[in-house]
């Protein structure tokens, strides 16, 4: 069954800027450039029948387009050992109405999300327990005040997340603009 989920993609001067970041970790899985993205909602498996609905509630987010801001970097969890290396993105208040309001509607038609706090950032590197530390801290270390960057949200995506022996893939299904 397809996995998928809501998300803003970035725009390629922003991409490239983050692809500067990913190195000096050796065994960190590295997103691949032209897949670096902010998730608003992670639905899991859908039944291929369910895919509408997940499409007709998005349809139904009225938020007007915003600016977002790219600050710093850290990584998921806190305390060490590192599984995610993100950049951050500033938790404006309206980047958290867009999640808040695209999570109920999806809520009323009877998608099951995690309850998590909503933590915008944009995963560069997954990593393996057994990465070295060192390097994983001299990488936070370095990057701390990368930004600020920011860019200009008109719309969102419905993507599906395909597994992969590498990096996954992920598949652009369907775009939603921002009006408000
Ligand atoms: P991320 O936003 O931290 O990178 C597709 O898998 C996307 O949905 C990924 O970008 C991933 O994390 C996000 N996601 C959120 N919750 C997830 C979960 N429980 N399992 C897999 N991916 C999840």
């Amino acid at each position: 069954m397809p996995r998928l989920f809501f998300a803003l993609s970035l725009p390629a001067s922003l991409s490239d800027a983050l692809d500067d970041l990913a190195e000096g970790i050796p065994d960190a899985r590295w997103a691949l450039e032209n897949d670096y993205h902010l998730t608003l909602a992670f639905l899991g498996e859908v039944p291929p029948g369910r895919r509408r609905d997940a499409e007709d509630a998005a349809r139904r987010v009225r938020v007007a387009p915003l600016e977002i801001q790219l600050r710093g970097v850290g990584a998921f969890p806190r305390r060490p050992p590192a599984r995610v290396l993100w950049a951050g993105i500033d938790p404006e208040p309206r980047l958290l109405t867009l999640q808040r309001r695209l999570c109920a509607e999806l809520r009323a038609v009877g998608f099951l999300l995690e309850q998590r706090r909503f933590h915008p950032h944009v995963t560069l590197a997954r990593l393996d327990r057994d990465v070295p530390r060192g390097p994983v801290s001299d990488w936070l270390v370095a990057h701390m005040s990368f930004g600020p960057r920011s860019f200009r949200v008109t719309r969102f995506q419905l993507l599906e997340s395909e597994a992969s022996s590498g990096a996954p893939r992920y598949r652009l299904l369907q775009s939603f603009g921002l009006f408000g």
